[in-house]
């Protein structure tokens, strides 16, 4: 229940598209000057009628995956060692793109209050020094689910703008929203000089279980931002990739529909099942994303996490990794639980003490995973493997 895609099959349009395309039986290389114009097209339609907003499909830039888009979007505006935002916790993929580009995280710690998150607007200025250029935001955010309101995009796009950090929005888990809920596009903000101070980058390879096919795409109305972070990027396309994408956004949006329908009643079962089941676990339903973020404190108390943590450092050979308190959570409910989660501490400032629980799956077996935790916390296990 860990790393971040579907266990579920691709939407048939996905399939059938790329059935059609192996028929044909050649491997060479791909008309761009076709395919991208399709695709581009294609997506600004869809986010039309999706989410309401305008994109000028010329505006837009296909990429090999969010990280080489945000690598090369870091690369053009944050120098070697200088300092990039995050509001924490966030997404652990952001520390890979920073240290690839050799640039330090500065976590800003979101404000946590009765199991609800929300941004810490002036701690998030203080932290702004002479030496922050970006800022990556993600909407709806991986892993506490936040979906954040116009009145939050605006706010921090303000800041981001007075101080001119250039705000790099990841909306890739855009499609995950729960009953009642609403993801707002930054590009969607009536200040436009907000919009023009920020890229977007995203796919639908969250959305339609793609990871796989290594594509995503990035824009912005801004188009000397464009075109910086351009001279920084290059991507190798691939043509299945291409297809399903098209597939996805031209013809998935009926599965697509069932499928956060589904997974809304998903987020309602491990709601209730935790409530009724798990004393030691604190959970509210999230805004968005298909992930379970658990308040696991109790768990590392009850098997001292922390002090296990410190005996296996003193004892372990030399060669072998250190082990954080998370870590030993996540393998004690490996052991007794045959169940992986992702440990909360990898998400930054605020992650301790958490699990990330990957819940896009058939719902017996979230069932399954839930009663195996809740079983392996009324026993007195605590050995580790
Ligand atoms: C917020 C966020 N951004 C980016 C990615 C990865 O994007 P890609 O596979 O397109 O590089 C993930 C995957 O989990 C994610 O959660």
């Amino acid at each position: 229940m860990g790393i971040a895609d579907m266990d579920f099959k691709a939407a048939p349009v996905i399939t059938e598209a790329l059935q059609a395309r192996m028929k044909h039986e050649n491997w060479g290389y791909l008309d761009m000057g076709k395919a991208t114009p399709e695709l581009t097209g294609a997506v600004a339609a869809w986010n039309k009628k999706r989410y309401g907003v305008d994109i000028d499909p010329s505006t837009m830039v296909l990429s090999a995956g969010v990280h080489p888009a945000l690598i090369a979007a870091l690369l053009t505006f944050s120098p070697k060692g200088s300092k990039v935002l995050l509001q924490t916790p966030t997404y652990n993929g952001f520390y890979s793109d920073l240290r690839f580009t050799q640039t330090q995280p500065e976590d800003v710690p979101l404000k946590l209050a009765n199991g609800k998150y929300s941004m810490d607007f002036d701690e998030f200025e203080r932290r702004i020094s002479i030496d922050t250029h970006s800022f990556i935001l993600c909407n709806p955010q991986n892993p506490t689910g936040n979906c954040w309101s116009a009145d939050d995009l605006t706010r921090i796009g303000e800041i981001c703008l007075k101080h001119r950090v250039v705000v790099l929005a990841d909306e890739i888990h855009c499609d995950w929203v729960t009953k009642g809920q609403k993801y707002t596009p930054f590009a969607s903000l009536p200040n436009k000089a907000i919009v023009n101070n920020s890229l977007t980058f995203k796919a639908a390879s969250k959305s339609f279980g793609l990871a796989a096919h290594k594509v995503a795409w990035f824009y912005s109305t801004n188009p000397e931002l464009l075109a910086r972070v351009k001279v920084n990027h290059r991507a190798d396309l691939n043509t299945m990739g291409l297809i399903a994408s098209q597939a996805a956004v031209t013809g998935g949006e009926d599965w697509l529909n069932q499928c956060v329908e589904y997974i809304d009643g998903n987020h309602d079962f491990v709601a209730k099942f935790v409530a009724a089941n798990l004393p030691m676990v604190k959970y509210s339903k999230p805004q968005g994303t298909y992930l379970a973020w658990l308040d696991v404190s109790a768990v590392a108390d009850k098997i001292n996490a922390k002090a296990l943590a410190a005996e296996h450092n003193r004892t372990k050979p030399a060669n072998a990794p250190t082990l954080t308190p998370e870590q030993m959570i996540e393998r004690y409910f490996v052991k007794h639980a045959k169940v992986h989660m992702n440990q909360g501490a990898s998400y930054g400032t605020g992650g301790a003490n958490h699990m990330r629980m990957n819940i896009a799956t058939s719902r017996k077996l979230v069932e399954l995973a839930l009663t195996n935790l809740a079983t392996a916390l009324k026993g007195n296990q605590t050995n580790f493997v």
